[in-house]
């Protein structure tokens, strides 16, 4: 048995070693039965920013394993009971995803050699000092967070469709997916920027499962939709008579989500005198609820979206400046789905598949149709496309969707006016748009002359002689 004296040789400065990043996602626990060597690793670990459990045998081990998650096990092997090497293989039975690093006495290096061979992940000799510790248990965080990166990055390639819930394959989407992946690994704000629906609260989500955050709470809040004095009580919190018809206390949503994500939602909304205190919060890792003078300590990740512009914001005076660096420690911005429209096939499939689902009966899409949705500008993303499909589904009853099931905006899109240049003064001649109209239908159509003139209201004779005018004026150019 090692006393603590021989065991660790522990410097006690600890409060200057910077934490770890993405560390307090981190579940590391303990297990010697040498109370001062295990409250000492404890130390610091915390002071690197682990979360810890400690156990004082392999029994007690098991049973913190059967009720809590453990990213890694620091194992001493010499355990009075079950033997260290037992413990190995039960906890490497059980957790296989967990990672063990076993603590072993000077001179025994042998039986570091069989833990390695039996997988352990590294291991460390009594006694040792706080650096070899520290360096130790950052190689773990590092290998963990590379872990679960390369997991997310493997699944996203198995699966043909995207990321996660996210679809798509266009090269923007596939860089989204490798900083989502990263993205998910730390604990630093990310402030997610793009149109309106192009699926920012989707991609929020997906960072929170990227991440060691899993299983932890997703609290979304929309900072645009609630009056100000409801979003400080609803993200700080208030005592009982903090205000009127405050009759009970409330716990902040911020340190509700311990150990999770807060996701605010158009934080550009946000009133300047909150965006103060959300950025004190931010930094001090600490909430004042309303009407309270103590503080309440907070470990929760930040993500933010918003479509509006916030450096215009900045410079308008109407954003915090110290907020938005703050903030904007990662960005992310999410392509329109104009600027991927090769994804707009794969994403119709995914939503039909759903609706498909939903109503018991496949469904799927004429050409003309997907032809159609391919040529349209999708100023509402993917969201505008969702509801074009489900309003075209809950229309017909057929399996399959016709162009004419489709909202006229879109049914109608004259595609070739996205070539016209709108001259100066933005008037487009009557003639010119009229051409448009005639051009675009026809292509709807599949050049079906009869078919267009018909859709179009106009005899088919005024068709061929247009037809027959825009001829001769382009063959006269
Ligand atoms: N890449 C994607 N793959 C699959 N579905 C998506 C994708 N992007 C968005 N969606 C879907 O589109 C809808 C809108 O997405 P989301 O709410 O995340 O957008 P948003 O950017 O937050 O929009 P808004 O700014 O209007 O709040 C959701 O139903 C979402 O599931
Ligand atoms: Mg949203």
């Amino acid at each position: 048995m090692f006393n603590a004296s021989t065991a660790v040789v522990l410097t006690r400065s600890l409060g200057h070693t910077p934490q770890i990043e993405g560390a307090n996602f981190l579940n590391l626990l303990i297990v010697d039965d040498d109370r001062a060597i295990r409250e000492s690793c404890q130390e610091v670990a915390q002071s690197l920013g682990f979360n810890t459990r400690v156990a004082e045998s392999a029994e007690h081990a098991y049973r913190l394993l059967d009720t809590s998650t453990a990213d890694a096990v620091l194992l001493d092997l010499r355990q009075p009971a079950a033997g260290g090497m037992e413990a190995l293989h039960a906890i490497r039975k059980h957790r296989a995803d967990a990672l063990v690093i076993v603590v072993t006495g000077n001179g025994t290096v042998q039986s570091a050699v069989q833990a390695m061979k039996d997988g352990a992940y590294d291991y460390i000799t009594k006694p040792f000092s706080m650096e070899e510790l520290r360096l130790l248990l950052e190689r773990v965080a590092g290998h963990l967070r590379l872990k679960t990166e390369s997991r997310m990055l493997r699944e996203s390639i198995k699966s043909r469709q995207g990321f996660g819930n996210l679809v798509g394959r266009a090269p923007e989407m596939e860089k989204l997916y490798r900083i989502i992946a990263k993205a998910g690994q730390s604990s630093h704000p990310v402030l997610i920027l793009g149109e309106s629906g192009t699926g920012k609260e989707l991609v929020a989500k997906s960072i929170h499962l990227a991440g060691m955050f899993r299983g932890k709470p997703f609290i979304p809040v929309d900072c645009g939709s609630l009056v100000p004095t409801l979003i400080e009580s609803e993200l700080f919190g208030h005592v009982r008579g903090a205000f009127t018809g405050a009759t009970n206390p409330k716990e902040g949503l911020l340190a509700i989500a311990d150990g999770g994500t807060v996701f605010l939602d158009e934080i550009g909304e946000l009133p300047v005198d909150l965006q103060a205190k959300l950025l004190r919060a931010i930094q001090e890792k600490e909430i004042r609820p309303v009407g309270s003078v103590k503080r309440v300590p907070i470990n929760v990740r930040i993500l933010a979206a918003t479509n509006r512009d916030l450096e215009r914001a900045v410079a308008e005076g109407t954003f915090r400046r110290d907020l938005f660096f703050r903030l904007n420690v990662l960005t992310l911005r999410l392509p329109a789905l104009r600027e991927r429209r090769q994804d707009i096939p794969l994403l119709v499939a995914h939503i039909l598949e759903r609706i498909g689902r939903d109503a018991g009966m496949e469904k799927t899409i004429s050409d003309e149709a997907l032809k159609a949705l391919l040529r349209y500008d999708w100023p509402g993303n993917v969201r505008e496309l969702e509801n074009s499909l489900e309003r075209a589904c809950a229309l017909s009853s057929a399996h399959q969707i016709q162009l004419r099931d489709l909202p006229t905006q879109i049914y109608s899109a004259p595609i070739e006016l996205i070539g016209i240049s709108t001259p100066a003064n933005g008037i487009v001649p009557m003639a010119e748009l009229e051409k448009q109209t005639i051009l675009s239908a026809l292509t709807q159509v599949n050049g079906d002359k009869m078919l267009a003139a018909r859709l179009l209201g106009i005899g088919k004779t005024t068709l061929y002689r247009k037809l027959k005018e825009y001829e001769s004026r382009s063959a006269a150019v």
